[in-house]
């Protein structure tokens, strides 16, 4: 820190020069990390709310009544969105992400499997899980027993079968997956954990803001919510395609007193009782606020119609991918992301010349291929990416190196 402080503008435009270092967060060029809409009246909304509540606090319940009011409502919107069934109280919060939103269904597991006298209990996750298991597996005592995938990249149903155990705590499936964005046989796997006591959570992360839309507009969306019997806990991303700025994910469970063990209370030391539903203390108020807002002007019907004109550009890119000689789409996708591969081509060294052309798709290790996440955003742009994506399969050559790094 300087002694002196430095005047406005220089600072501005210090921060502004750096930002443009990093890529651009609205031209369509960025894959997974955001999800542009391209629409100026939501971001409009977005920028209004964030103004009003940028300096609120979340933590306090009490002080900030109205906000954990719209916290509740946002969790009620999910609820229903997913079909929990009506319980006595809201069991689920708003959380800063589908990393907390995991951890916290991964904790809560814990303790419902340690009540039954299972001191060390396990996670039991398909191989194209979010490592955001192993990452509860790390912070919470757990193991991870990976299951591999089936021919269609989905869990394996019978190897998921032969890995639960008495240890059990929680069978993970994945509405749909970040790697190759196929849905994992949800059914099967939430059957298999109750049989075994087990719970099931349901990574909805990214599919809990896409699937409920593609089964409005008249699409077969495999049964993966609240109404498949065995789900107890559901994580859904309103920063993904809810299309709220980062900080915004829903975490749902089934039974009510499920979420008592979310909550974390304290009251021995000098500040009296301490209640807290995240990991997270201090929480802010404008992911909540915006969440609020976006669900509020959009409603079931604003999704839908963004949904459908996504999914116009999905099949235009999986159209154009398919009549490339040697490339092709991995496993059955359901929605807005596709991993490709190759037998012929090497798509790491297309990944690096898709980077020099601008388009930063991340890769993929299994299948060795490219990763693309679309957002409505990339209906201005698909055509010039699919040009750019063909000219650098034509241009072929080797990986100049480029990491196969998740985003
Ligand atoms: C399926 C899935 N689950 C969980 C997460 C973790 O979400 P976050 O990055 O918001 O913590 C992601 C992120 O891409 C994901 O794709």
């Amino acid at each position: 820190m300087n002694d002196s402080g430095q005047p406005f503008d220089d600072v501005l435009a210090r921060l502004m020069e750096r930002q443009a270092k990093d890529p651009a967060t609205h031209g369509g060029r960025l894959f997974g990390l955001t999800y542009p809409t391209g629409r100026s009246d939501i971001e409009e909304l977005i920028t209004a709310v964030n103004r009003q509540y940028l300096f609120g606090n979340a933590l306090n319940p009490f002080r900030f009544p109205e906000l954990a009011a719209l916290e509740t409502e946002v969790v009620e919107s999910v609820s229903s969105m997913l079909h929990r069934p009506p319980g006595t109280f809201q069991a689920g919060t708003m959380t800063s992400g589908g990393t907390e939103s995991i951890l916290l269904a991964m904790l809560v597991h814990r303790e419902r499997a340690r009540a039954r006298g299972i001191e060390r209990p396990q996670i039991v996750a398909p191989r194209s899980a979010h490592p955001a298991y192993a990452k509860a597996a790390h912070y919470f005592d757990l193991d991870l027993v990976q299951v591999p995938l089936d021919g269609q990249w989905r869990a394996d149903v019978d190897a998921t079968r032969a890995a639960v155990s008495e240890r059990t705590a929680v069978v993970v499936a994945s509405a749909f997956s970040y790697p190759h964005g196929v849905m994992d046989p949800v059914e099967e796997l939430a059957a298999i954990a109750a049989q075994a006591g087990a719970g099931c959570h349901v990574d909805a992360c990214i599919g809990g803001f896409v699937l409920p839309f593609l089964e409005r507009l008249g699409r077969e969306v495999p049964p993966f919510d609240f109404r498949v019997p065995g789900v107890t806990s559901i994580s859904a991303d309103v920063h993904k395609y809810g299309y709220v700025p980062k900080g915004a994910s829903v975490v749902l469970h089934r039974d009510d007193d499920w979420f008592s063990h979310q909550v974390f209370l304290y009251d021995r030391w000098g500040s009296g009782t301490y209640g807290s539903g995240a990991i997270a203390g201090a929480r802010p108020a404008s992911p909540i606020a915006c969440s609020w807002a976006v669900i509020s002007y959009l409603g079931a019907n604003g999704y839908t119609e963004i949904m459908g004109q996504l999914m116009e550009v999905v099949a235009k890119v999986r159209a154009a991918v398919e009549a490339i000689a040697g490339l092709e789409i991995v496993g059955e996708p359901i929605g807005p992301v596709l991993a490709l591969r190759s037998d012929v081509v090497d798509l790491y060294a297309v990944g690096d010349e898709m980077d020099a052309r601008g388009w930063h798709l991340n890769r993929n290790t299994e299948p060795r291929g490219l990763h693309l996440m679309l957002s409505p955003a990339h209906a201005g742009v698909v055509d010039r990416l699919l040009d750019d994506l063909a000219q650098a399969v034509a241009l072929g050559g080797e990986s100049r190196g480029g990491e196969a790094r998740y985003s």
